[in-house]
């Protein structure tokens, strides 16, 4: 086995009415074209080639894999005609394995079993079940079941549209054969184009072994030519995703209103409430439970850990046993270790926030330091941004900060200090000191408000 696959997007996909190339648009904010180069990875092939003609450059550009032959098909003369313009690359033993770009859900096992049939046969075809068939190349096969060959819906009698099991487009071949057959196709046919589907019939008469793998799930070998399938991929795609983690021991209050747009790694008992999304790379501790409404991207939360409904948290690391939101937001480089609390509107941003320090209610604190054992009171802001640059916070452990207190970064307040709410602080505080920094509160007695005057215009 010497798998080659050969990855065909080079279509123009005029029905999405964009500027992106189509293999470019996202299922799960991964693009369609990089689905299927990471299912075709899966074969362990050494090489890999991707036909690209619309909009190249941005595809080269937005696909990162540095290992991939990049083919242009300059003029889109049919599939067999982009199949051939990588012919110069295809080795004799190579098992050569031609996949779609907009097919983004086709499965790796699907890819190996194509691939595997190949040992009994010279040409495989992946097919599949249709109640409407419309539109796709249909398989027509003999008496004994073999098939004979690919008629496409524009070339094909009543008779032959009749057939639902239709070309998924996914196809196998002997490298050596399939060289022979790129050859011999002509564009004699309702389109005027080079039909890689005519290898079945070149097959078949010089009796070569032709073969077919049928797919169960047609969702898998759907293509995406509209923006209407695109959003119906991306609904069969996060419902793949969220069984998985369900089959993982995840409990999900509504399955249909999470989104995954990325990977997730999960402990035991995890319970994902409705509304949330989740993005980049996130895992999720032992008995974290995420209510709804929250956006998580690219965070590890350690296990008991709670996000409260409507946080968003990015790019940070929260450590086990911490209480975050309702209304939380974490901004990227945030560290929380355990037990830390971060309550409603409070925004925190490349900040450590050491064990069992809380920051309930209404605060910023970014640029920041801070040890554990700590509380900081209600409106309490870390003054980090001078206009030009940013300056650092370092808080104690076990410091108190009364509400409404601002810290004018660079700015260190020692361990068990207090502080006075309502000050601003601008200069270090000493370890175990109090600190007031606020006007004196004085009274007059037998205040008598001013009494408004008659005189008319005002
Ligand atoms: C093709 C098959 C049809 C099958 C259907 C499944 C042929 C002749 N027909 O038809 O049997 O049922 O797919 O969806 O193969 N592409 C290129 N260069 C080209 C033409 C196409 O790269 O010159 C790429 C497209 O970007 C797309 C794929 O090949 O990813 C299929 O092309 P498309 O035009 O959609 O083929 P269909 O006519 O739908
Ligand atoms: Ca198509």
């Amino acid at each position: 086995m010497k798998p080659y696959p050969i990855i065909l997007a080079a279509g123009q996909g005029t029905r999405m009415r964009s500027n992106l190339p189509k293999v470019l648009h996202p299922i799960g904010a991964k693009a369609m074209l990089q689905h299927v180069i990471d299912a075709c990875r899966d074969l362990k092939g050494e090489r890999m080639a991707v036909i690209y003609g619309h909009g190249g450059d941005q595809v080269k550009t937005t696909i990162t894999d540095t290992d991939i032959q990049w083919v242009e098909q300059v003029e889109q003369k049919g599939t067999g005609h982009a199949v051939a313009q990588a012919a110069g690359h295809i080795q004799d033993d190579d098992d050569v394995v031609i996949a779609y770009g907009d097919v983004p859900l086709i499965r790796a096992e699907t890819l190996h079993s194509l691939a595997s049939a190949l040992q009994n046969a010279d040409l495989v075809v992946l097919t599949t079940q249709l109640s409407k068939p419309f539109g796709y190349g249909r398989i027509v096969r003999n008496d004994d079941g073999k098939v004979q060959k690919i008629v496409e819906e524009k070339d094909a009698d009543d008779e032959i549209r009749k057939i639902q099991e239709v070309n998924t487009g996914f196809i196998a071949a002997k490298g050596k054969k399939l060289k022979t057959w790129l050859d011999a196709i002509t564009p004699n046919n309702a389109q005027g184009e080079y039909y890689l589907t005519d290898c079945v019939e070149l097959a078949v008469a010089e009796n070569a072994v032709v073969d077919a793998v049928i797919c169960e799930n047609p969702m898998e070998v759907q293509g995406v030519n509209n923006r209407m399938q695109q959003a119906e991929l991306e609904r069969a795609y996060q419902w793949q995703q969220v069984q998985a983690l369900m089959v993982e021991g995840v409990t999900m209050m509504d399955p249909t209103r999470v989104d995954i747009r990325g990977t997730m790694t999960v402990g035991k008992d995890v319970v994902i409430d409705v509304n949330n999304v989740f993005i980049g790379d996130v895992t999720l501790g032992d008995n974290v439970v995420i209510e709804p409404g929250c956006i998580i991207e690219n965070a590890v939360i350690g296990a008991n850990t709670r996000v409260k409904a409507n946080s968003v948290l990015e790019s940070s690391a929260i450590g086990q046993d911490c209480d975050i939101g309702p209304f939380a937001r974490l901004r990227p480089n945030t560290v929380l270790h355990d037990k830390a609390k971060v309550g409603n509107f409070v925004e925190i941003k490349k900040s450590t926030v050491g064990s069992g320090s809380k920051v309930n209610h209404l605060s910023y604190v970014g640029d920041t330091n801070m040890g554990s054992g700590v509380n900081i009171g209600a409106g309490t802001i870390t003054c980090n941004y001078d206009g030009a640059n940013k300056h650092q916070t370092v808080i104690g452990d076990n410091v108190f900060v009364g509400s409404c207190t601002q810290m004018v970064a660079p700015v260190e307040v020692g361990s068990g200090s207090t502080i006075g709410a309502g000050s601003t602080i601008t200069k270090n505080t000493q370890a175990g000191s109090l600190t007031v920094a606020r006007a004196k509160q004085i009274t007059i007695k037998d205040w008598v408000r001013p009494i408004k005057t008659q005189s008319g215009d005002e």
